[in-house]
Formats: structure tokens, sequence, C-alpha cells
């Protein structure tokens, strides 16, 4: 009759995959409770630690379950309540975290005819009221954990990659909002092919370090000529916070979704928690609040607690 969820954040992008790639974090996230209601339909009935609209057609995770509902053929509604931990325009998947609980949750409740992996494409609808584009590169690690890459769009295909054992997250959260629908109006349209081919390059680079657990391929591989250059400059002490990682260890650094939130990923914890330490001593210069996670990546993605 009722599930409680922990729906997790997620590092978008990746540096080198911008739309296409993305990864899931292992404690750091968002909780809801679904329970089946005589009423059909959808109610949001309780939402604690954000300022969002209960109304079902303006809530990320209310869109998302409509979406998913509309292909349902069931006899009883839903009711969700949502725990945010992750605050909205951080750039590590909050409205993501909401969207893929909610489908997740209404899929178990309903019988589970749906995979986690076809489970996507609902909670992405979630996105496009959020920022406005139809991506998946949060909801698909959200809901399917491990790293993920969407391959393809139309139609969507997203690909399931285990992430190596040892590796792990440091994603420091500066406490200022950077909206990913502002985020993505400074990217230009068009790209150099010489930056194409960069790019291609260091996204398959990326994908077959993970598969191979090759390390250094990854931290290599983690270069955005891109889209960083123009998304950089909106967060405090960027580049400060990417050498200050790569200084202490860390295989890679960059920026988590749109932004603000920074990532690096490195080999161990030990490694990933000295650079949350340098990370911490960079940015407390600013007098800017903020939090700092270190975390493997989950093989999970949304679970029942
Ligand atoms: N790929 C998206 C972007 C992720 O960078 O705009 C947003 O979280």
């Amino acid at each position: 009759m009722e599930i409680k969820l922990f729906c997790p954040a997620t590092i978008a992008n990746l540096s080198c995959g911008f739309d296409v790639m993305g990864a899931c974090l292992d404690h750091v996230g968002d909780e809801m409770i679904i329970r089946k209601s005589a009423q059909k339909g959808i109610r949001i009935t309780k939402i604690e630690g954000a300022d969002l609209p209960l109304e079902t057609e303006k809530n990320v995770a209310g869109v998302a379950g409509l979406a998913l509902l509309e292909q349902l053929d069931v006899d009883f509604g839903f009711e969700i309540e949502i725990y945010k931990k992750i605050k909205a325009g951080s750039g590590i998947g909050s409205s993501s975290a909401s969207a893929a609980g909610a489908v997740f949750g209404i899929n178990e409740l309903a019988g589970r005819p749906f995979t986690r992996n076809q489970l996507v494409a609902f909670a992405m609808q979630g996105e496009v009221l959020a920022s406005g584009s139809a991506h998946a590169d949060n909801v698909a690690p959200a809901l399917c954990g491990g790293f993920t890459i969407v391959r393809g769009y139309d139609p969507l295909d997203v690909i399931e990659i285990h992430s190596p054992d040892e590796l792990y997250a440091t994603v420091i959260h500066p406490q200022i909002e950077l909206k990913t629908s502002e985020m993505r109006a400074v990217l230009k349209p068009e790209v150099a092919l010489k930056s194409a081919i960069t790019q291609w390059g260091n996204v398959a680079g990326l994908v077959a370090g993970l598969y191979q657990s090759d390390y250094d391929l990854i931290g290599r591989s983690l270069q955005d000529v891109i889209v960083e250059p123009l998304r950089g400059p909106f967060i405090p002490k960027f580049s400060e916070l990417k050498a200050a990682a790569i200084q202490s260890g860390a295989l890679g650094s960059g920026i988590s979704g749109s932004g603000p939130s920074v990532f690096a990923l490195s080999r161990g914890k030990q490694i990933a928690q000295k650079v949350a330490e340098a990370m911490t001593e960079t940015f407390r210069t600013t007098q800017i609040p903020f939090e700092i996670h270190v975390s493997k990546i989950s093989a999970e993605g949304v679970r029942i607690l």
C-alpha cells in the first residue's frame, strides 16, 4: 500500500558528456513516501525541506508520475510525500531525484510493469517542467544507478555502465542557485569541429576507462572544451576548486550538471576525502556557505528504504 524511497542525487555531464553522461551518488538524496489511494490520479500531499508547488501539474514529481500513470491501467490513485534534502538549482539533480522517485514508486505499487530503464522516459517529463529541456542525464542515473549514457534521445536509448569499485566522488555545493534553464541559455548552439573532435574523443575515453576500470584513462577523459568554458565563470572559485582537487590527487574535476556544484572523481575514499579538505580550504575564503559530500558511486539508483 505504501513505500518509502531514497531518491539519490546525481552528477550529470561528467565534464565531456553534456546531456549524455551521468552518475549516481550513494547517500546524498531526498526521501519520498508514495501510497496507493482510492481516489484516482496523483496528489502531492506534503513537501518538507523546500518551497515547491503542491499542485500535481506544477510539481516535477507530479508531472513525471502523470506521464507514467497515462500508460497504466489501474483503478486506484497515488499520494506522494516529498522530503527534500537536495536544494533546487544545486547541480546535483534535485528535480530528477523527485521525478525518478515518483515514477519508481508508482511503478512498484502498480506491480512493476516497467523496468527502471523504461521509466527514464517518464521521469524526463519532470525535467521539461523544471528546466524547459528534456534531458535524461540526471534521471537515468537516478533510476538505474552507476554510470549511464544516453546514447540517443529519439528514440530514447539509455545504456547502463557499472562503476569501477574504487571510484569515489567529491562534490562541493556552494549555496547559491544557478537555474539550469539560465545555464543552458549561456551555451552556444554551434560547436567548432575541432572542439567536437576533442569532446567525443574524451567521451569515448571515459566510457572505455569505466569499462576497463582504467582510472588514469577516466582522469584523462574528464575534460570539457565546450560547455565548461561558458559556465565556469558563473561559479565562484571554479578554477581554484578544480586545481585544488587535482593537486590533492583527484583523477579529474568539473562542473556537476549545470552547476554551481563542482565534482571530482578519485580512486579510493581516502583521496576523495583529501580532495574534500582541499576544496573546503579553497572555498572557505569566499564566505559563501557550502556543503561538501564524499560518496561512492551507487550501483542501485532509487531504492526502497
Ligand atoms: N545536462 C544538463 C545541463 C544537466 O548541463 O544543462 C542539468 O542538470
